[in-house]
C-alpha cells in the first residue's frame, strides 16, 4: 500500500490530491469534447464533473488491488490545475499497475503530461513494488501513445476493434514497462 507525502514536486510541476475547490478547473478540462474524444466517457456536464471530483478527492492513496490514485497536476507559478495523472493497482498477485492522464489542451505540447506520468511510474515501481505497468490508448490517440513512448514504455499489443468509443468500434494499443526496464532506463 502507498500513501505518498504531498505535495510531490518535479522540476516544473507540483502533484497533490484534488480538493473540493478544484471544481472549475476540472470542469474546464472534462467538459471539452476534444479532451474526451478518445476516452470512454464523453464531455461531462456539471453534475458529472461534481461526481468525478468527489471520486478524485478521495483517491489519495492505494490500499489494495482495485484501488486508484489520482493526483491533480499544478503549475507552481499560477497554482492552477492543468490536468491529472492516475495509477491503478490492477493486481496484487501479479504486481500489475496501469497509468493514465488527462490534460487541458492549453497546456499541451510542453511535456507536462510526460513529466507528471513519470511520477506515477516511480510510485508504482519504487513505492508499491509493481512488476509491470501498462498504458492503454485508443489507437487513434497518437498524442497519448507518444507520451507512453517518451516515458520509455514498450509497444506490446494492438487489439482490433475491441472497444466502442463514442458509438464506433475502435482499436486499442497497449504499452508496458517492467521493473527491470524502469531501473535500467
Ligand atoms: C494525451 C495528452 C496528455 C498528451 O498531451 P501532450 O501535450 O502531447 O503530452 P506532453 O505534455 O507530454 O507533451 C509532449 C509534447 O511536448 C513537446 N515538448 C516540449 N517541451 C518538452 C519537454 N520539456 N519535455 C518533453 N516534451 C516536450 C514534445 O515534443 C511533445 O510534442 P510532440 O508529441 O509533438 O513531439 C493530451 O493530448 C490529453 O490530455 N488528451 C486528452 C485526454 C487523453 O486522451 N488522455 C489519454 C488517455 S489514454
Amino acid at each position: 500500500m502507498i500513501r505518498p507525502d504531498y505535495p510531490i514536486r518535479t522540476p516544473r510541476l507540483t502533484l497533490r490530491p484534488y480538493r473540493a475547490d478544484d471544481f472549475d478547473a476540472l470542469y474546464d478540462i472534462q467538459s471539452r469534447p476534444e479532451v474526451t474524444r478518445y476516452l470512454l466517457f464523453g464531455a461531462r456536464n456539471r453534475d458529472e464533473v461534481r461526481k468525478s471530483l468527489r471520486e478524485r478527492v478521495a483517491a489519495t492513496e492505494l490500499d489494495d488491488e482495485g484501488g486508484t490514485l489520482i493526483l491533480a497536476v499544478v503549475l507552481p507559478e499560477t497554482g492552477g490545475v492543468i490536468g491529472d495523472v492516475v495509477l491503478f493497482w490492477r493486481s496484487r498477485e501479479h504486481r500489475l499497475g496501469e497509468i493514465g492522464y488527462i490534460f487541458h489542451p492549453d497546456y499541451g505540447g510542453q511535456g507536462y503530461a510526460t513529466e507528471a506520468a513519470q511520477v506515477m511510474l516511480r510510485l508504482g515501481f519504487d513505492e508499491l513494488g509493481l512488476h509491470r505497468i501498462i498504458g492503454r490508448v485508443d489507437a487513434r490517440n497518437t498524442a497519448s501513445a507518444r507520451v507512453l513512448e517518451r516515458l520509455g514504455m514498450r509497444f506490446e499489443a494492438h487489439f482490433i476493434q475491441n472497444e466502442i468509443v463514442k458509438g464506433e468500434w475502435t482499436d486499442e494499443i497497449v504499452f508496458a514497462m517492467l521493473e527491470d526496464e524502469w531501473r535500467a532506463r
